[in-house]
């Protein structure tokens, strides 16, 4: 069904916070810690369609405790920016590709697909009311964070009949403490992310449940992300907790596993369209953790790095397994690694052409 009207109603929140008190939070965002004061929610249901946009203020969400999510884990999300420019105008990233991927989870996750013009609309929408919260701090941002999930109240297993999307939004610093220092990295043995035939490939909380232990054990072991492996041989690398990796060769080839497991990261698909205007050779292409390990040993990889919309381009220093270590946890940041990371960076902000069309006024 195609939704009923893109007009959404909009009531404003009376508690909005004061001047101080967001002065306080633009000025050290942290990241996913502090919210705007609205929220984007509509509702699907099977008779209906999309149907009842609206804006209001940010707050709780009342479940029946039979709703299908809090059971059956019936979910999926979207990460995405957005940015100040200097002349105080807002805009975000290949928002179009984010709600195609929205689509591809929603169909992976047996939930309604939300048309593109709505998943954009609802991104303005809450800029409208909510546009002072995009700070405008080098390397600051508003994280915006669509999510749709099974509400109806049912507890037989079958897709649900009632869903709602939202949009939250969560003024942001860097994803890492240590912000672009080359991170050290986990390689999970134990645990897998995702499966053949699995939900890697979509953007659904499950995959982030399952990382959760892992994430623990990298934590434990000093490092700040987990690496997975494929789950049928473990010996070809998938992807980071919540990024993608990519290695780059001693002659500049940049090489990213090609799997049907992993998120398909907007931020990769961007970073080696940008390498390969530059021309610099990008090969999608299943990868060993061994081509990885020999590598960074043997000089053959000169850099690797990890790419997502929270964590923009990282550099990785080092990598730490149970019985090896290679790279180096101080090492210096690559330095393609970091030209396409200002080349990328300078895009969304708005401070040099923007050749691919990749930016949306919200
Ligand atoms: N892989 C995972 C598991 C992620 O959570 C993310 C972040 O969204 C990515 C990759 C990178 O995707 P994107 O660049 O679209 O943010
Ligand atoms: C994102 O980068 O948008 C994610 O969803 C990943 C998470 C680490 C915040």
């Amino acid at each position: 069904l195609a939704p009923q009207t893109l007009e959404f109603a909009v009531t404003r929140n009376e508690s909005a916070r004061d001047a101080a008190e967001h002065a306080d939070i633009i000025a050290e965002p942290g990241f996913g810690k502090h919210f705007t004061d609205h929220m984007v929610d509509i509702c699907w249901s099977e008779w209906g369609g999309w149907h009842r946009p609206r804006v209001q203020p940010y707050g709780p969400i009342q479940l029946d405790p039979a709703a299908a999510v809090l059971h059956y884990a019936q979910e999926i999300f979207e990460g995405l920016k957005a940015y100040r420019w200097a002349d105080g105008s807002i805009w975000s990233f290949r928002p179009e590709a984010n709600a195609a991927r929205l689509q591809r989870s929603a169909v992976r996750m047996a939930l309604p697909e939300l048309p593109t013009e709505y998943f954009i609309e609802s991104l303005k929408q809450l800029i409208a009311v909510d546009g002072r919260w995009v700070p405008s701090a080098p390397e600051t941002s508003l994280y915006l964070r669509p999510f749709m999930f099974a509400k109806e109240a049912f507890l037989g297993v079958r897709p649900a009949k009632k869903v709602n999307y939202y949009v939250i939004a969560s003024p942001a610093g860097p994803y890492f403490s240590g912000g672009v220092a080359p991170l050290s990295i986990w390689l999970s043995e134990d645990y897998s992310r995702a499966g053949k035939g699995g939900t890697g490939a979509a953007k659904t909380g499950g995959n982030y449940a399952s990382s959760l232990v892992a994430q623990q054990e990298a934590y434990d072991n000093g490092c700040a992300q987990v690496l997975f492996l494929d789950s049928q041989e473990g010996k070809w690398i998938e992807e980071l907790g919540g990024m993608n990796v990519v290695l780059v060769k001693k002659d500049g080839t940049l090489v990213t596993p090609d799997s049907d497991s992993i998120l398909e990261g907007i931020t990769r698909d961007s970073v080696l369209q940008l390498a390969e205007d530059r021309g610099h050779k990008v090969e999608r292409r299943k990868v060993s953790i061994e081509e990885w390990r020999e590598g960074v040993a043997n000089g053959d990889v000169t850099e690797v790095f990890a790419c997502g919309t929270a964590a923009v381009i990282t550099p990785i220093g080092l990598l730490k397994a149970r019985d090896f270590t290679v790279g180096d946890a101080d090492a210096q940041a690559g330095e393609l690694t970091m030209s396409l990371r200002e080349e990328l960076t300078d895009i969304q902000y708005g401070r040099r052409p923007d050749p691919h069309g990749w930016m949306t006024r919200l």
